[in-house]
């Protein structure tokens, strides 16, 4: 069992800590935060190799449930030298607070190559996700924690002033009666796209569940900090507050397309959503995956086991001819009517100093995103 020391009883914690500790970086740090609070639930700490190879190999658990990319800690061949499984070990952040005490009872060499093929689908090193599993050690430690200090979103406190944990979030859940709650995933500016398909969900739900990833992500998406105003005055002005949640969701961007959408929709379901958003290419990038790849691998798992409904919706735009947010579903026209910008568009667009298209992005939004990229 992961175990959760209130920050207040960490300070009087009576028994001696382990005289092993390790530095452990800003994405093991995210995950200490998200096994602590529940949001990786049922995991209770890092996986031993067991568990990696059935997660890798299966997408499941020892135990059979469901869960598709790897939660590890993985450290290099200088902190791994002294270490023996058996041992508690203090990891520490960057910022050398002592974030958890690690029960150690799996050290392995992975094949990372394997790793990358498995999860991500290619082991090119220019995949940011791929890039960064490369990049980390090639020792990977395993075993359960004991979370002592909660990490604090390190970059700034405003972001953090809207983290909630899976049990806050139920309760608010509960507190407002709804029962049909569908989350929301993003690591970018909500631009009309989004916008579109959030709203046709809350159609027919009760409720929706924004909740924005803002750990680490690859160098040139819009900071968190940036997009936090967004949606602040995104909600401000286009959503009905009273049907609406928005937190934060502190936790590492792995980019693992369709492997990652499933890992989206179960984390979710731990904030207590019943439905989950999986729109085109979710958690994609570049090119890796195909636009549908992330609906199609919902298909290998049943909806009972799954225990969230995830909402497909294909790529939405704006189209001229119809007036309005439409997909291929519901529009007859042809592309050269439909206003759609990718996220390289956007991002020269920007740069230039020029002013996207309010088919594209709320004015308010790209008020915003100007005045970051005009620096
Ligand atoms: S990510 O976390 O999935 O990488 P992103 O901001 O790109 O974040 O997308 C958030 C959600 O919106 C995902 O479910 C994605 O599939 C969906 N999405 C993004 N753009 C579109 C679009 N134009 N049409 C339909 N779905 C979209």
């Amino acid at each position: 069992m992961t175990t959760l020391f209130p920050r207040d009883k960490f300070n009087d914690i009576s028994r001696p800590l382990p005289s092993h500790q390790l530095v452990v970086d800003e994405i093991a740090t995210a995950d200490i935060y998200a096994l602590g609070v529940g949001a990786f639930a049922p995991l209770t700490g890092f996986m031993d190799e067991v568990t990696y190879d059935m997660v890798c190999h299966e997408m499941r658990l020892p135990n059979g449930l469901i869960w598709p990319v790897p939660v590890t800690l993985s450290v290099s061949e200088l902190d791994a030298c002294c270490l023996k499984e058996g041992m508690d070990i203090l990891l520490k952040g960057i910022d050398h607070t002592l974030y958890a005490i690690l029960h150690l009872t799996s050290i392995y060499r992975p094949n990372r190559e394997q790793e990358a093929d498995l999860v991500y689908g290619t082991h090119d090193p220019h995949h940011p996700g791929v890039k960064r599993l490369l990049q980390r050690g090639p020792v990977y430690l395993g075993g359960d924690l004991d979370v002592l200090h909660i990490p604090r979103f390190p970059l700034i406190d405003q972001p953090f002033m809207r983290v909630m944990t899976p049990s806050q979030v139920r309760s608010h859940i509960k507190s407002r009666g709804w029962q049909t709650v569908a989350g929301f995933q993003t690591r970018n500016p909500i631009h009309r796209a989004h916008e579109y398909i959030q709203k046709c969900a809350l159609e027919i739900v009760d409720a929706l569940f924004i909740h924005p990833l803002v750990g680490p992500t690859k160098a040139d998406d819009v900071p968190s900090s940036v997009r936090i105003k967004t949606y602040e005055v995104l909600l401000e002005h286009y959503y009905p507050p009273d049907r609406v949640l928005f937190s934060v969701y502190y936790a590492a961007m792995r980019y693992a397309g369709p492997r990652e959408a499933v890992f989206h929709a179960l984390v979710r379901k731990n904030y207590g959503c019943t439905h989950f958003i999986v729109g085109r290419d979710h958690a994609g990038v570049g090119n890796y995956y195909g636009p549908y790849d992330a609906h199609k691998i919902f298909n290998r798992f049943s909806p009972k086991e799954l225990g969230v409904t995830p909402l497909f919706f294909e790529q939405a735009f704006y189209c001229r001819r119809c007036d309005g947010m439409a997909t291929s579903k519901t529009c007859p026209h042809a592309p050269e009517h439909h206003v759609y910008l990718s996220g390289t568009q956007v991002r020269t667009m920007l740069r230039k100093g020029e002013d996207l298209p309010k088919e594209f992005s709320r004015p308010e939004v790209a008020e915003i995103l100007k005045h970051y990229y005009r620096g």
